[in-house]
């Protein structure tokens, strides 16, 4: 866990873009819409039910109206039925209509929603795990997760929920102020000069709001992260008896969230309380004149009851108007960022596992071509600087050299997880630029510095290597490797589960484990990254003797900290500060007198 986590640029409070409803941002949005167009017609259908349904929801208060005129004997409209018994019958199945067809449109807009989301998702999940490596060194895990989650159930909702309330609050607004001048212009000019300036005021307002619940989103995001990182590197928080400074972090982190967030409370508390106050207000001052124009007959009770109701129903939908755009501009930040990933360039691998097969077998011949390398995180620095060396098929080549020399570098240029900058890699006698990606990761295996299980059975994480290995071939590689005898004496054998990071297996476990999932894959090319761990001779001897498996019939690159394990080598390549300052078999190296080699020879064994 670094210290300098939050020196980075990626701040969440930074890289959350403001989601403002211009033409452009919806324009980019459009990049999503089409996830919806397999479900047009669903989607157009609940789009016409929620129409539908709220225009059909216009009827209830004139038919309200009409039956209060028509139980006091008066009939104020042609189109409406004076009979009592017709008004009420009508009311109720338009009501049941209403019912029906509300039904149908929350299950249609459900199914668009979760269906196309479902799309976007396994979309933005595969071109997240096909990215390049250099994308997941400038990322935080917590941050990429959150789009996978909170981005899309945002989107979601907005699919769901608010797309469907805007629509009915428009029609119910439009409807109702058409309604209104039907029934009394006189009452709906008096209405119409108080709301606008309201509506003005309240947008304002709204945006404000917004600004500060963004920041105490933001807050709450980056005190999240600290959760993930602390967790994720528990065994360091503990070891350092850190749990009081990062207890401390986080508190302090919580704090600024509730400030930030009461901030937004107090100015959120005004603005309802102007809602309630002033729209309503204007409301009552409308039924007030109202009344006074049904005390000189210039109007029904029924009239204005149902009046009433449709003022009712145009100052809700004001009202609601701020919370959904809120909502839409939620969802279009959302939308900005999953985008930012899926308008990202993949490497070349298919989501279809066939589609990944081996077409050019490799030899196994490799060589680095005076290879230039920075990491595209850290430019400035040239972490391999003109490096040149051959395996032919069937060698074994080590590598060595003082820590940061740039061993690991070279195992993940072979694995293409990075391109050099200059010179080439070259896969038998071709440069790697001419092979598809996979065929070459395909056909190389890496035992690494590290190894990392995935929480799971010790059986799948074997598997990994060949995911259609048969029950023999895993156990095969498993006794291969030494590490049957270890397997088979746990109580649950190839179905003891291992931790997240394997935490239940011990180092020398863990990279058996490695080494079988390596044999299983049976690669053309080897890289052994070897842990600078030192296992006691027993485990040493076991992980030695699988290596040494291992490395039959393959090209072996073998990085290497203990000398002793590399003297067999075809070829022993000394790296200093990314550049080749030997090379040789063990013997020609020892000659040497000023050699970097002979050095390290003489401070691991005697050399005399
Ligand atoms: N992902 C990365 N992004 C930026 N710089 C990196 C990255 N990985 C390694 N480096 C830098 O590149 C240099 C070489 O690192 P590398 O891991 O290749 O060293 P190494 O020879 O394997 O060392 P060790 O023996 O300790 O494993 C170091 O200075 C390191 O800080
Ligand atoms: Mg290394």
């Amino acid at each position: 866990m670094a210290r300098g986590r939050f020196n980075s640029s990626n701040k969440p409070s930074e890289e959350l873009p403001k989601a403002k409803l211009n033409r452009e941002n919806l324009r980019k949005i459009r990049g999503l819409l089409k996830y919806l167009s397999p479900y047009k017609a669903k989607f157009i259908t609940g789009m016409l039910f929620l129409f539908l349904s709220s225009l059909v929801g216009l009827a209830m208060p004139a038919l309200l109206g009409a039956m209060i005129d028509a139980a006091e004997g008066k009939h104020k409209f042609n189109f409406i039925p004076s009979n009592l018994t017709i008004i009420g019958t009508t009311a109720f199945i338009i009501l049941f209509v209403q019912a029906f067809i509300s039904f149908g449109r929350i299950r249609l807009f459900v199914e668009v929603a979760e269906k196309s989301l479902a799309d976007i998702r396994r979309n933005t999940y595969f071109k997240l795990i096909s990215l390049p490596m250099n994308f997941f060194s400038n990322r935080r895990v917590g941050e990429l997760n959150s789009r996978l989650s909170a981005d899309l159930s945002q989107i979601q909702d907005t699919l769901t929920t608010t797309l469907a309330e805007a629509t009915r609050q428009l029609v119910l607004l439009t409807g109702g102020i058409v309604l209104l001048f039907v029934l009394s212009v006189k009452l709906t000019l008096l209405l119409l000069t108080l709301l606008p300036v309201m509506i003005v005021i309240a947008l304002l307002f709204g945006k404000f709001i917004r600004k500060l619940s963004r920041q105490a989103q933001d807050k709450l995001a980056e005190s999240n992260t600290v959760v993930e990182e602390t967790l994720q590197g528990i065994s360091n928080v503990k070891a350092f008896v850190n749990e009081a400074y990062e207890a401390s972090r986080y508190d302090k982190n919580l704090r600024e969230v509730v400030t930030i967030a009461l901030r937004g409370a107090t100015y959120r508390g005004v603005f309802v309380s102007f809602i309630i106050f002033c729209l309503f207000g204007a409301i009552v001052g409308v039924i007030w004149y109202g009344s006074s124009l049904v005390m000189h007959h210039e109007l029904s009770a029924g009239v204005l009851t149902t009046y009433i109701l449709y003022a009712v129903f145009v100052g809700g939908a004001m009202g609601s108007f701020p919370d959904l755009y809120a909502n839409i501009q939620k969802a279009v930040g959302a939308s900005e960022r999953v985008l930012e990933i899926l308008d990202e360039v993949g490497e070349p691998v298919s989501m279809v596992r066939e589609e990944n097969a081996i077409r050019n077998k490799l030899q196994g011949n490799l060589s680095f071509s005076d290879v230039m390398f920075a990491y595209p995180s850290r430019k400035e620095i040239t972490v391999l600087n003109g490096v040149s060396f051959t395996a032919n098929a069937g060698e074994k080549v080590a590598i060595v050299g003082p820590s940061g020399a740039g061993k690991s570098t070279i195992a993940s240029l072979i694995l293409r997880f990075y391109e050099p900058q200059q010179g080439s890699l070259i896969f038998d006698g071709k440069p790697s630029a001419e092979f598809p990606l996979t065929d070459i990761r395909n056909q190389i295996a890496i035992v690494p510095q590290d190894v990392l299980l995935f929480g799971g059975t010790i059986r799948e994480n074997i598997a990994y290597g060949k995911l259609s290995a048969s029950e023999e071939e895993i156990i095969q590689a498993a006794k291969r490797a030494n590490a049957h005898n270890f397997i088979a004496g746990f109580p649950e054998g190839y179905d003891t589960v291992v931790g997240e990071r394997g935490v239940k297996l011990s180092g020398g476990q863990r990279q058996r484990i490695a080494i079988a999932r390596a044999l299983l894959k049976d690669p053309a090319i080897l890289i052994l990254d070897e842990a600078t761990s030192s296992l006691d001779s027993e485990s040493e001897r076991l992980v030695q003797e699988a290596l040494e498996e291992l490395m039959k019939n393959r090209t072996s690159i073998i990085i290497a900290h203990r000398l002793s394990t590399i003297r067999e080598a075809n070829r022993i390549v000394v790296l200093e500060k990314g550049r080749v300052v030997e090379s040789g078999s063990h013997q020609e190296l020892l000659q040497n007198e000023e050699g970097l080699y002979r050095y390290l020879s003489q401070l691991q064994f005697d050399v005399s």
